[in-house]
């Protein structure tokens, strides 16, 4: 049999009773995909219907806040896409009454939708001959065909969408897309695949050359930059604290934090705390200070690994623009901050 005829045939019978797959409003199906980005369907999928049920329209979006879409984001990363989501909502809404472009190329050119994103919706909601390719497509297509081509090249991604062009039926392009993704989410998984059971079994060439645990051929990212991160958590006598928006580019741009001393190395308490008190407070105004956590809390982000130490600050007298925790926690932070908050205040 053929193999788009084989993965659709298996897709029938196995795959997932999924939100995003009951429609063809390119409106959800846009969301879900932003989301599924670098994130799996299980982490996914309560954000998907929390923000459906905050936005059900691509206006309701549009003329949310930024800081309520973050707080909605709150958790999945990468808050870029948050932000770009955001933007395009209100290009989508102000711009051209609320429709979504109806091809490829249009869709292209919308921040945030990148090729894959675009070959989704335009398969999805407009069976446009498109093909997906993502971390699933490289990897079922390069074990199936025994392809050694190194997916972290440019270059790859062109000779993938090329091949799954090839073998997409033309009359069901989003089938063939939401079936390949869905194989190599379930059955061709990263690790330990049960190819015993696979209904490609006979025809794989990775399977038969013993290949699988080697395919994708994929080389290693850049390496990684490690940051010392030292967080002052300020405490008045009206028990009040500190926090500020990141508007600096680079991670976490406009999540909100507290009060950052950032050191080139991990140094000891007493240069901490005397750094501290010199950077960013007067004599005398501090009661105490004292470490939350004497072990640094890893933050793994994609390139970067935070080092992170929340220090307690106790400030005699009030401190102004202060702000009450009950406030503070209805502000967008990053994962690592908004666990000490609800952990440790
Ligand atoms: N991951 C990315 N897009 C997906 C989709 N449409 N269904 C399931 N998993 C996905």
């Amino acid at each position: 049999m053929k193999f788009s005829n084989t993965l659709i045939k298996w897709y029938l019978q196995n795959k997932r009773d999924l939100p995003w797959r009951k429609t063809t409003d390119p409106y959800p199906i846009w969301l879900s995909e932003i989301m599924l980005q670098q994130t799996r369907v299980a982490q996914g999928t309560p954000y998907f219907l929390s923000f459906t049920a905050a936005f059900p329209t691509v206006f309701d979006l549009a003329d949310a806040n930024e800081e309520q879409v973050l707080k909605l984001w709150q958790g999945l990363g990468y808050y870029s896409r948050a932000r770009n989501l955001h933007k395009t909502a209100q290009t989508v809404a102000y711009q051209s009454e609320g429709i979504f472009p109806n091809n490829y190329s249009d869709l292209l050119k919308l921040k945030g939708i990148g090729e894959y994103t675009a070959a989704a919706i335009a398969s999805f909601s407009y069976n446009e001959c498109v093909p997906v390719v993502d971390g699933n497509v490289f990897r079922v297509l390069s074990r199936y065909f025994d392809i050694e081509t190194d997916i972290a090249q440019a270059s790859a991604k062109k000779e993938f969408a090329a091949l799954a062009f090839e073998l997409m039926p033309k009359n069901n392009p989003a089938q063939f897309n939401q079936a390949i993704m869905e194989f190599g989410a379930l059955q061709c998984v990263p690790k330990s695949p049960n190819c015993t059971v696979c209904v490609f079994n006979s025809s794989c060439a990775a399977l038969q050359k013993k290949k699988v645990d080697q395919l994708p051929v994929k080389s290693k990212k850049t390496k990684v930059r490690n940051r010392y991160f030292n967080y002052i958590v300020v405490e008045d006598d009206l028990g009040n604290t500190i926090i500020q928006k990141r508007t600096a580019k680079g991670i976490w741009h406009n999540l909100y934090e507290f009060p950052l001393l950032e050191t080139e190395k991990v140094e000891d308490f007493d240069t901490v705390a005397r750094q501290i008190q010199q950077q960013f407070f007067q004599e005398n105004e501090i009661a105490s200070l004292l470490e939350y956590n004497e072990q640094s809390i890893i933050h793994k982000l994609s390139h970067q690994h935070l080092h992170i130490k929340f220090w307690k600050v106790s400030i005699k007298g009030s401190i102004e623009n202060g702000i009450d925790l009950k406030t503070a926690k209805t502000f967008p932070f990053p994962i690592v901050i908004h666990n000490f908050i609800e952990e440790k205040l």
